[in-house]
């Protein structure tokens, strides 16, 4: 499949694992912020995770990325562990290629000089051909409307710009699963507006959500299920799972 293609629907995988925790345990130090965690998510769930400040969610999203590891349990993606030990190895690209991670401060994403090197980055580090790179450029500065920053330096963007920049990079390396960390916050009306819709665009295209958020309007409009981090309960009807508390 062309990466053109990639926000077509693809085939309909909904009971298939793709991300499989299982009495999931993480601490920074002494620390507890994820304390057994048994959560299965599918290919292409929406996920939205809930929970009060500091309950977990955007260390849940590093874990489901690689950016943190089990200490007690496990975590596989597609079957396959995903641990300190595996990510020293191969794995780690493909892992880091099938799950994007958007910040929630796209500053500590974007670090090249320039718009169009940021998005060529992803896909230069999984070795695509160089003219693939530049197609891959092409396509997600046009889907994204970012083809007129292209050349500027990602620090003069403003936050809504950055904003799509940082999601450029992640969609350039067509991920399976995109893990937003609060992707309103700090965002005017009209990008807020425009991000939703393309959050449901990403849905449409079946690609696998998870996003930490407190907007409600984004779990109404996105979410098959809810997970609820700490002490949080009783929102709305749709199936949920409650897990640290
Ligand atoms: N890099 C870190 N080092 C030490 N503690 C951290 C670090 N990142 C987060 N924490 C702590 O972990 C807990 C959970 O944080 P976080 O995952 O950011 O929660 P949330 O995203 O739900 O606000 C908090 O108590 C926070 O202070
Ligand atoms: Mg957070």
């Amino acid at each position: 499949m062309s990466h053109k293609a990639s926000l077509h629907r693809q085939q309909s995988a909904s009971s298939v694992p793709l991300i499989e925790l299982e009495d999931f345990c993480f601490a920074y130090e002494q620390n507890p912020v994820l304390r057994h965690i048994t959560l299965t998510i599918n290919a292409g769930d929406s996920v939205v995770l809930m929970g009060d400040n500091g309950s977990g969610k955007s260390t849940l999203l590093k874990a489901l990325s690689g950016l943190a590891f089990a200490q007690r349990g496990s975590y596989r993606f597609c079957g396959e562990e995903v641990s300190e030990r595996t990510m020293r190895g191969s794995f780690a690209k493909r892992l880091h290629q099938r799950v994007g991670f958007i910040f929630q401060d796209s500053d500590s994403q974007l670090f090249c000089p320039s718009v169009e090197d940021e998005i060529a980055f992803g896909p230069r580090q999984m070795g695509l051909p160089e003219e693939e790179v530049l197609r891959r450029v092409d396509d997600t500065s046009r889907l994204l409307d970012i083809e007129g920053l292209r050349t500027r330096a990602p620090y003069t963007l403003s936050g809504g710009e950055k904003k799509r920049v940082a999601i450029a990079c992640i969609l350039s390396m067509n991920p399976d699963v995109f893990c937003f960390d609060e992707p309103l916050a700090g965002l005017d009306a009209k990008t807020r507006a425009w991000l939703l819709g393309f959050l449901k665009q990403l849905k449409g295209a079946g690609k696998t959500l998870v996003i930490a958020t407190h907007d409600q309007s984004l779990a109404d409009e996105v979410a098959d299920y809810f997970v609820y981090m700490g002490d949080s309960h009783g929102y709305e009807d749709r199936p949920h799972v409650h897990i640290n508390s």
